[in-house]
């Protein structure tokens, strides 16, 4: 009798965590599909745009063919079943007719494309030739999690391998944010490579991810106990760091101290284009730019706005992009 109400209790208890970790999951909520212009699937690109940064002149790139050990064997069989490689794509604002294209690796001693799982990337700019360095999440194909670095050869739409950094702290990576050369912040996303293991981290609040400090060869870890966290950005002035925690449906705001040190200053629940006033967001002008039922593009991952037209990301589908009526921009979106 007490060993049956034990196991009442137990299962009852996963039953609570397991509905709690679904509605966090957002899967109770039913959306009405709307776009805020026209939209099309972008040519060239079709398996995968998980994330991508964009120049101020409007070059995006953008890592394709996401794949690390916690996804699932259906997740890996498909991958394989469509030889999907990890590429990354270039996408012009400027010349969208062009569609994306994919950038071929130079020879490197020290990269193999063929092990190459690309996630979080970010960017810094070279406005004299052009040269931008672009730091990736590599999910290496049967090895550790690692970040690379590579130069943008414009001429011949090329990427040289210039380094990687590794380090026992890194655990299944997702993003990079980017303070300067060699330095920057990384979301160190799950601790459990398997499968199940990495499910329960998901649905049971188990807070075992983290951000770290990468500064040349020393890495720190900068927040402890995280709960998932994803994409990472810098605020242009480089002020404040922007974590998406999918999970919790929330985004944190944190203050960049002296050291590189973060202070958490905010928490706000997560959307899609979030309006900054003094570095913090703003609530009252919080949008909601585009949702559909998957006609277009299914678990979208990433947006970008440049020149007139939005730009969305999906972590194994097509890329969208939308012609933005001028008025739909900054209204605020209707209940969904
Ligand atoms: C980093 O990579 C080097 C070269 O492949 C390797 O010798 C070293 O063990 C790696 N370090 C970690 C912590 O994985």
């Amino acid at each position: 009798m007490l060993r049956q109400a034990f196991y009442g209790l137990i299962l009852s208890m996963i039953c609570y965590l397991l509905f709690h970790g679904y509605t966090k999951l957002g899967l109770n909520y039913h959306f009405k599909k709307h776009y805020p212009g026209e939209c099309r699937q972008v040519t060239g690109l079709d398996y995968g745009s998980e994330h991508m940064e964009v120049t101020q002149d409007g070059l995006a790139f953008i890592t394709s063919g996401v794949d690390f050990p916690c996804t699932s064997e259906k997740y890996h069989s498909f991958i394989r079943e469509k030889n999907i490689r990890g590429t990354i794509f270039l996408y012009d604002f400027k010349n969208p007719k062009l569609g994306a294209s994919a950038l071929r690796f130079q020879p490197s001693k020290t990269f193999d494309p063929a092990t190459f799982q690309p996630h979080g990337i970010s960017l810094l700019e070279d406005k004299a030739k052009g040269e931008h360095l672009l730091y990736v999440v590599n999910h290496v194909r049967h090895g550790k999690d690692r970040v690379e670095k590579f130069k943008f050869i414009p001429r011949v739409n090329e990427l040289q391998h210039l380094r990687f950094f590794n380090d026992s702290k890194f655990l299944i990576l997702n993003d990079v944010a980017l303070i300067g050369e060699d330095k920057f912040y990384a979301s160190n996303y799950l601790f459990f490579e398997s499968h199940f293991l990495s499910f329960l981290e998901h649905v049971l609040p188990l807070p075992l991810g983290g951000l770290l400090l990468v500064d040349g060869n020393h890495v720190t870890e900068v927040v402890k106990s995280l709960h998932g966290p994803n994409g990472v950005i810098l605020s242009k002035d480089k002020r404040h760091l922007y974590v998406a925690i999918p999970m919790e449906g929330t985004m944190h705001v944190y203050e960049t101290q002296k050291d590189n040190g973060l202070k958490l200053v905010q928490d706000v629940p997560e959307v899609i284009r979030l309006p900054l006033s003094n570095g913090l967001v703003d609530h009252e002008k919080i949008t909601e730019l585009f949702y559909d039922h998957g006609d277009l593009i299914s678990a979208s991952s990433v947006a970008h706005i440049h020149s007139g037209q939005l730009l969305i990301g999906s972590v194994i589908d097509k890329l969208v992009v939308c012609d933005l009526f001028g008025k739909v921009v900054g209204k605020k979106a209707g209940k969904v």
